[in-house]
């Protein structure tokens, strides 16, 4: 069974395969232990038994919250896993207004995600990615609606 637990530093060395099969510009190993020191990171794996399958990694300051990193290992995708790591999020910050994340322009596959989440597109940043450089779509998910 799948469940949504806080990343530790065991779940890291699976997470750094994970990243470097999954992105052209991943984050470094390094990266990762980093993220455990930080204060107040939302920081959330989705394990099988002692296997890691995904992860989410971003940040709330109470009032918007962030996703900087969010993927599933390949043989796991298309199982509700990345939407289940969207709703563990969304818990997380339950108390904020909004989550906004970047994503490249030609990831249909997270923009599909995204979508059927409920986030909208709200913008775009010009060159914000790099290798290969690329815009990013700027995406927003209103918690609460008032
Ligand atoms: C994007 C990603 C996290 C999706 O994870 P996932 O576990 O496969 O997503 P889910 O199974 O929860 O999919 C939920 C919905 O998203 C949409 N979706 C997911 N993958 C899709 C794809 N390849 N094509 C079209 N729609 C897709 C579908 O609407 C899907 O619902 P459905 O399966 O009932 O049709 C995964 O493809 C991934 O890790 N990609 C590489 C890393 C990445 O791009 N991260 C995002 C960076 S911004």
């Amino acid at each position: 069974m799948i469940t949504v637990e806080k990343i530790t530093a065991e779940h890291i060395p699976q997470i750094y395969d994970i990243e470097k099969s999954s992105f052209s510009d991943p984050w470094s190993m390094e990266g990762f232990f980093s993220e455990l020191d930080i204060p107040d990171r939302i920081l959330l794996s989705a394990t099988d038994e002692d296997m890691v399958c995904g992860y989410v990694i971003g940040s709330s300051d109470g009032i918007t919250a962030w996703i900087d990193n969010i993927a599933v290992s390949d043989g796991f995708r298309r199982q509700g896993i990345g939407n289940m790591l969207l709703s563990a999020f969304c818990e997380k910050c339950a108390d904020c207004e909004s989550i906004t994340l970047e994503v490249r322009e030609s990831n249909i596959p997270a923009q599909e995600l995204y979508k059927k989440y409920g986030f909208s597109a709200i913008g775009v940043r010009k060159n914000f990615y790099t290798d290969p450089r690329e815009n990013a779509v700027v995406m927003s998910y209103q918690i609460r609606k008032e």
